[in-house]
């Protein structure tokens, strides 16, 4: 549409094969519609405190290999600072039509409010932890299993020289998927998901088994993960700006007590940030400008309130609430397939 202007947004944790969704939207959008971008600096903190940057050709050169975001990114919630009043304000002072805000379940939850109250907002899906419903895979998650994954190959090799056993926390908040999958590729004789209560006579049992064929146990672990004597899962840095607990240091709880039972030398390493930064794999790289372009699409048919999402090979839209009703956890099947190479 001539003269159009699309506002985009970053938010929430940052992710490999942001700035690739953003490449893939400027460049449709100016090639094929004429449309001018303007990007909203660190998520809804850009649009509530109107910082903007020029979104053009040469601002999206390049960059889809580029982890992290050229527009920056923020936990922000919008309805801190003024909400639907103040985001409808800044819009209308940018001459700006919609916006396309890419994020995970705090951010599409904000867009979701701020839809029904009649901004026009459509969603790219984004989050390592794939833990989104309503789409089979979102960008940043391949990424961030073969960082995992590689990460554990070396401690593997350290663990074998040591005979020590070895604990690898990954992140994914409150599902497995990329301790399932890091952790299966790396063949851990354990996969610790959150999904799944475990007993510490359970893990130990494992640890035992690979250790009696001469082996140095992986144990990889969701930080998410609890135990079958835990409520909730282990947090000890308090809540993110959407009210949820900020999770880590399971691994570091887990170690003491597995070599006190096991008597084997014990080590946890919590990868941490490492898993969201850096350049995206190919398939985030792909699977990402697949939907920056699609998500142009949605704004010209006015698809308001929904988002672009991936059902097998194909780029699909559906409503903000289809993803935020509930997690994407980790089913039993795919727990019972992994644990039959535990131990
Ligand atoms: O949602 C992505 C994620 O990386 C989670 O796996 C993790 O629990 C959280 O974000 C970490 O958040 P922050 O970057 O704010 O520490």
């Amino acid at each position: 549409m001539v003269g159009m202007k699309i506002g985009i947004l970053t938010s929430g944790g940052d992710c490999p094969g942001l700035n690739a969704v953003i490449r893939g939207a400027v460049l449709k959008g100016i090639q094929n519609h004429d449309i001018e971008f303007v990007g909203f600096r660190d998520g809804w903190k850009g649009v509530v405190e109107g910082t903007v940057m020029p979104l053009g050709r040469p601002q999206v050169m390049g960059i889809s290999k580029q982890g992290g975001t050229i527009l920056g990114t923020s936990r922000t919630n919008p309805f801190d600072f003024g909400g639907t009043e103040r985001v409808a304000e800044v819009m209308d002072a940018e001459g700006v039509d919609a916006l396309i805000t890419i994020g995970g379940e705090g951010t599409l939850a904000a867009a979701k409010r701020l839809t029904d109250a009649g901004i026009r907002i459509v969603g790219v899906p984004k989050t390592v932890d794939n833990d989104l419903s309503a789409t089979d895979y979102t960008f940043g998650f391949d990424t961030a299993v073969q960082i995992a994954t590689e990460s554990m190959d070396r401690l593997r090799t350290t663990g074998d020289s040591h005979g020590r056993c070895m604990i690898a926390e990954v992140m994914g908040r409150h599902v497995g998927w990329i301790a399932l999958h890091s952790g299966m590729a790396a063949g851990a004789h354990a996969i610790l998901i959150p999904e799944r209560k475990t007993s510490m006579d359970e893990i130990c049992g494992w640890i035992d088994s690979a250790r009696s064929r001469g082996r140095a146990p992986l144990i990889a672990v969701a930080e998410g993960f609890k135990l079958d004597t835990m409520d909730d899962a282990h947090s000890e840095r308090g809540l993110d700006a959407f009210g949820r607990p900020r999770l880590g240091g399971i691994g570091d709880m887990l170690a003491p007590d597995i070599e006190y039972r096991t008597g084997m030398e014990t080590r946890s390493t919590t990868l941490g940030h490492i898993q969201r930064g850096g350049v995206p794999t190919a398939y985030d790289r792909v699977l990402a400008t697949r939907y920056g372009m699609a998500v142009v699409d949605s704004v010209l048919e006015a698809h308001w309130g929904r988002m672009v999402a991936l059902r097998g090979t194909q780029i699909v839209n559906v409503p903000f609430e289809d993803a935020l009703g509930k997690l994407n956890t980790v089913p039993q099947d795919r727990y019972d397939e992994a644990a039959i190479l535990f131990g």
